[in-house]
């Protein structure tokens, strides 16, 4: 990563990567965008029941309040490639965290962190999974994966030569 020339990638996983993990790869797709800072980034579930699938429409409807859609998005699993592919695996939450250390093959340039330890007062927290809640729910996950991707760019940013 001291290559100046290289494009820092980062893969947010949650379980069913259709409410959580969507809407932390559209937060940071925006700062980003905001900061000028070319990334890849994308986002996956460590379940399978709903790869192919587009996000929950409750998550679909929680982008558009903040101008972003993320319809055209659609679930995928999280496979060993993943760990060779991304500079940093960002997991929403603990059990999430601790099913992808079982994956990762050993010596996994990727690191692994917890969302919400990009958060300052926040850290050690897992972003609850709205999925059986009400829309609330999803505005407050939308806070919590958008100041974390605030603070991964400022972080690459600062990393940058
Ligand atoms: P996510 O939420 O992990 O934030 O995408 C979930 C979506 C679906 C299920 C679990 C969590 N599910 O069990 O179907």
């Amino acid at each position: 990563m001291s290559d100046p020339a290289h494009i820092p990638s980062v893969l947010f996983v949650c379980l069913g990567n259709i409410c959580r993990s969507p809407l932390a790869e559209a937060a940071l797709r925006r700062a980003a965008q905001d900061a000028g800072l070319d990334m890849e980034i994308d986002s996956a579930g460590t379940g399978s029941w709903h790869v192919g699938k587009g996000p929950d429409p409750r998550s679909i409807a929680e982008a558009l309040r903040h101008g972003i859609d993320i319809s055209g998005y659609r679930a995928r699993q999280v496979g060993k490639a993943d760990f060779d592919r991304f500079d940093y695996i960002i997991a929403l939450d603990a059990s999430n965290l601790a099913n992808l250390e079982r994956l990762a093959p050993a010596r996994s340039p990727a690191r692994l962190s917890l969302l919400l330890d990009h958060v300052a007062g926040l850290e050690g927290q897992d972003v609850d999974d709205p999925y059986y809640g009400g829309p609330e729910g999803f505005e407050t996950t939308w806070e919590q994966v958008s100041a974390a991707a605030r603070n991964l760019v400022t972080g690459l940013l600062g990393r940058r030569p």
